[in-house]
């Protein structure tokens, strides 16, 4: 039986959290769309052009990944798309309880989709892209927590005062 799965996001930057729970997914899901969400910020540091470009780049590898970007609800993007199931990581008990509220809101917008939880490995849990934005700013050393790409295009905006705002 195949099985689409939503994997939706701001995206700004991917982390190696990202990463790790989009790999496990690959284990159990036949496919894996990764859905970032257009407009999500006003002033995201990666346009979106850069975030689809760095996903694609770091799953190249990766048949059953598939990367794209939606607006409105995501429930009705998952329809769309033929997707049984929406995946979100849980780092720690304090992204629980609005996780548990976007699960259950999008249960009763539409009850055939279902909201899978997965861990990240341990040492991804503390992880989070506003820190990783937070600390590249300030000088701080985010390697092995990011995609090398990332960090790459860390630099260029660091070097062209993108990080700055
Ligand atoms: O990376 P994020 O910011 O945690 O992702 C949040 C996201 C994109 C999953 C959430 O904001 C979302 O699903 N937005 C789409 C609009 C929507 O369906 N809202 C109702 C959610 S209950």
């Amino acid at each position: 039986m195949s099985t689409i799965a939503v994997y939706p996001g701001t995206f700004d930057p991917l982390t190696n959290g990202h990463v790790d729970i989009i790999s496990r997914g690959t284990r159990i899901f036949s496919r894996i769309i990764v859905a970032i969400l257009v407009n999500a910020e006003k002033a995201p540091l990666f346009t979106m052009d850069e975030r689809v470009e760095i996903a694609r780049t770091v799953f190249k590898d990766y048949p059953s990944v598939e990367v794209d970007t939606f607006n409105g609800l995501l429930v009705d993007y998952a329809e769309r798309r033929g997707a049984k199931a929406i995946v979100r990581g849980l780092r720690a008990v304090s992204d629980f309880e609005f996780e548990f509220q976007m699960a259950l809101m999008n249960q009763r917008l539409n009850p055939g989709i279902d909201t899978v939880f997965m861990m990240p490995a341990e040492q991804y849990t503390y992880i989070s892209s506003r820190l990783i934005k937070e600390v590249f700013a300030l000088g701080g050393r985010v390697n092995g927590l990011v995609p090398e790409l990332v960090e790459e295009r860390l630099r260029t905006k660091v070097r062209t005062g993108a990080t700055s705002r």
